[in-house]
């Protein structure tokens, strides 16, 4: 029962993955076991200690509203009373990673998917694919954010509209949610804070992009964003830095069509450049970079 249903693999941009039966499954909490436990714990002790002074407060705050805790995994139906009271979204159960469309589907249906397995106690610092640790730590405690929110909704609808332009519409679109959703930091009067769940849920990535010198820091820009490939394997080596979460929701609100239409002529940036126009707020030095390939 603790094994999600794998029905196949199949070769994507993000590599060769395991492709799961689609539908919406009733979270089997009563099946996880007490290594399942364990693991939620010593990643969320882990990652709340970490996360203090480093994540943005609309995380960490929202996180506490869930009454998320290392006793136990939650209970999906528990997160849902909050999750449906503040925001109107809903977590919904899923094998793993879903299909562009199915995925967007949701999103725009203000329904959130939530992988119901989690990690092996000997992947507690990498995983290829998210698991439970990510979606719940990571992405659910934004989603009770009112801009937020409504982000993630308009770029579930985006996305089906990307889907029926075709791939280079899908792909730009998914270089927004990359560098904004997954690993998107934000300027605080405190300094530079993450909000992006691939981030929050990594405790080396969580150090590594706020204070090493490595990464390139560069202020939001939405078609910047959308010409610019990104890494799958390494940490990134470029963050792009909002300046609230309304600024991500005005840059969402024009149509994408003409957007797309132009970049399709347009060269992409590797994850690595730096760009004359781009607003910089950390030059990195590429220290430790590994040369692989960008997705
Ligand atoms: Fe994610």
């Amino acid at each position: 029962m603790n094994t999600p249903q794998r029905v196949e693999h199949q070769q994507t941009d993000r590599g060769y993955i395991p492709v799961y039966a689609t539908g919406i499954v009733e979270q089997p909490w009563a099946d996880y076991t007490r290594t399942d436990h364990e693991v939620w714990a010593t990643l969320f002790r882990r990652q709340r200690e970490v996360l203090k002074g480093r994540a943005c407060r609309e995380f960490l705050e929202n996180q506490e509203r869930f009454g998320m805790s290392p006793g136990a995994i939650p209970k999906f139906e528990d997160l849902n009373k909050v999750l449906k009271a503040g925001t109107g979204w809903e977590i919904v159960g899923v094998e793993g990673l879903l299909p562009d469309e199915v995925f967007f589907d949701h999103l725009a249906n203000r329904r959130f998917p939530v992988s119901w397995w989690i990690r092996k106690p000997e992947q507690l610092d990498y995983l290829s694919e998210p698991d439970l640790f990510h979606d719940l730590f990571g992405h659910v405690p934004m989603l009770l954010n009112p801009v937020f929110a409504d982000y993630v909704q308009a770029y579930g609808l985006g996305g089906v509209k990307a889907f029926k332009l075709g791939p280079d519409a899908l792909m730009n679109l998914t270089r927004l949610y990359w560098y904004t959703v997954e690993f998107g930091l934000i300027a605080t009067p405190e300094g530079l804070r993450i909000y992006g769940s691939g981030i929050v849920s990594s405790k080396g990535e969580s150090i590594y992009c706020l204070e090493s010198d490595s990464p390139n820091r560069i202020g939001f820009d939405l078609e910047r964003i959308m010409r610019t490939r990104y890494k799958i394997d390494t940490y990134q080596q470029t963050y792009f830095v909002i300046d609230g979460f309304q600024q991500l929701m005005d840059a969402t609100r024009p149509d994408f069509t003409p957007i797309y239409a132009r970049l399709r002529d347009l060269p992409a940036f590797a994850a690595s450049d730096v760009q004359p126009g781009d607003r910089v707020i950390q030059q990195g030095t590429g220290e430790g970079w590994v040369k692989s390939a960008d997705v």
